[in-house]
This record gives C-alpha cells, sequence and structure tokens, in this order.
C-alpha cells in the first residue's frame, strides 16, 4: 500500500505518518528527515538543502526527486510506503507517477491533513525535536516526560531553526503556491482523501484508519 501525506507545514502529516507506519507495517518516508538528518552528519546534501530549509524555501527538485526515487527502491519498500512530505510541486508527483507506472504500480490513498494557517503557527512555536531520533513533541500536546530530554532516546530537543515564526509564514506561502496544487491533482486521479487536521490527534487517526483500508 502506497499512500502520500499532504498538508500545510505543521498540519500533522509526520505524527499521523508515523501511526499509519506502525499500523500498516510499512516504512515511513519523510523527505524533511532525510534532509535533516544530512545536515547533521554534515553532507553535502545537507548544505546544499540548509541553504533552501533556513529561508522556508522548497528544496530544488533536482536533488529532492533523486533522494526519493533511491530511497523507495530499497528492499524494505516492496510492500509499500508512506510518503511524508513528498511530492510537494507537481513536477515532483508526475516524475513519483511516472517511476510507479514504469513497475505498474500507483499510489493508493493521498491523504490531506486539512488544518488552517492560524492553528499552524501556534502549533510550530511549541512543536520540540529530537536531535537524534527526529521524535516530535508539543509543549502543551505532548510534552516530553523530562523537559528538553527524548522520551524515546534521550536525546536533545530543540526548536527546529525553520520553527521560528518569519520562517514558518514563508513556509506557508510556499505551501500554498507550490504544494496545494497537488490536492487538485490527486483529486483528478480519484485518491484523494481530506480528513480535519484540527481534531486531537487520536481523532484524526481514526478518520484516517478508517479510510485505509488494508485490502485495497
Ligand atoms: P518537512 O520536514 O516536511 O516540514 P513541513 O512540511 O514544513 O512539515 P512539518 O514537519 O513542519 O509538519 P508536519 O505536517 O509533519 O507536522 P507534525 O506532525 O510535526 O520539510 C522541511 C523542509 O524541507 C521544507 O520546508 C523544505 O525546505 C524541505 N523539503 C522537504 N521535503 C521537500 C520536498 N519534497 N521538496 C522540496 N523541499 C522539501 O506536527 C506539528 C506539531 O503539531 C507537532 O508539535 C505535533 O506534535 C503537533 N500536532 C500534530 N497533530 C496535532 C493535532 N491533531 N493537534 C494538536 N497538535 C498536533
Ligand atoms: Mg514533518
Amino acid at each position: 500500500m502506497k499512500i502520500i501525506m499532504l498538508g500545510a507545514p505543521g498540519a500533522g502529516k509526520g505524527t499521523q505518518a508515523k501511526m499509519i507506519a506502525e499500523k500498516f507495517g510499512i516504512p515511513h518516508i519523510s523527505t524533511g528527515d532525510i534532509f535533516r538528518s544530512n545536515i547533521k552528519e554534515g553532507t553535502q546534501l545537507g548544505t546544499e538543502a540548509k541553504k533552501y530549509m533556513d529561508q522556508g524555501l522548497l528544496v530544488p527538485d533536482e536533488l529532492t526527486v533523486k533522494i526519493l526515487l533511491d530511497r523507495v527502491a530499497k528492499e524494505d519498500c516492496a510492500g509499500g510506503y508512506v510518503l511524508d512530505g513528498f511530492p510537494r510541486t507537481i513536477p515532483q508527483a508526475e516524475v513519483l507517477d511516472e517511476a510507479l507506472e514504469k513497475l505498474n504500480e500507483k499510489i493508493d490513498y493521498a491523504v490531506n491533513v486539512d488544518v488552517p494557517d492560524d492553528n499552524i503557527v501556534k502549533r510550530m512555536s511549541g512543536r520540540r525535536a529530537c536531535l537524534k531520533c527526529g521524535a516530535t513533541f508539543h509543549m502543551e500536546h505532548i510534552p516530553p516526560k523530562q523537559e528538553g530530554i527524548c522520551d524515546s532516546c534521550g536525546g536533545e530537543l530543540v526548536l527546529r531553526d525553520d520553527d521560528k515564526q518569519e520562517t514558518v509564514q514563508n513556509r506557508l506561502k510556499v505551501y500554498h503556491d507550490q504544494t496545494q496544487p497537488l490536492i487538485d491533482y490527486y483529486t483528478k486521479k480519484g485518491v484523494l482523501k481530506s480528513v480535519d487536521g484540527t481534531m486531537e490527534m487520536k481523532a484524526v487517526f481514526q478518520l484516517i484508519s478508517e479510510i485505509i483500508k488494508e485490502e485495497k
């Protein structure tokens, strides 16, 4: 089963994608997480990506597409995957579709987690991410047991560089200009499912679970 998560920055794509991955036993693939781990390791890709990410801009398609196609070609993706943060532009979606067509495969669901812009800014300022394992917490909604420390691995929790308020505004603008058109794209393909992402996380997951039926 192949699932795409769509939604504004901070809509809860990552939160829901992790739960889906666990429930269905498929890998959770976040291009944002791949870029952040490259930044942490100081790779050339990380240095290049950081220039864009810190401004709230998209990393160019040429860099992003290759990474994603390499990742989904790995053995653990044979039974499907949940993509979080990819595609983010129409050209990215087209490249993915072409690659899948060659394998006689297709996307089963594009889940749009719908949250209005004003809710987003509040969420982002409360988010804390683990530097070591990428787990996310929220100061109000999912506080860690011990302040500043990751419950899963004991790593340090930080405010992401691109979660600063001005950058969040840029990311929202980029989302509306470049990513929102994908909602029409996947509607036309008949795979778009929208859920109200303003509800409590478990309630959002319940809705998504009702949509995703394993037998598809
Ligand atoms: P990426 O890491 O994908 O960031 P994003 O899309 O901006 O999304 P976020 O990770 O910020 O939000 P999310 O929807 O995953 O929300 P989360 O679950 O964490 O990308 C970062 C950057 O990398 C991009 O800006 C770009 O530069 C680059 N990039 C990545 N992919 C790219 C691509 N394909 N092409 C080009 N560039 C690319 O939730 C947010 C917070 O809210 C958390 O604290 C969470 O705990 C809380 N929360 C979640 N759900 C709820 C709920 N229901 N109620 C209350 N709080 C909630
Ligand atoms: Mg995310």
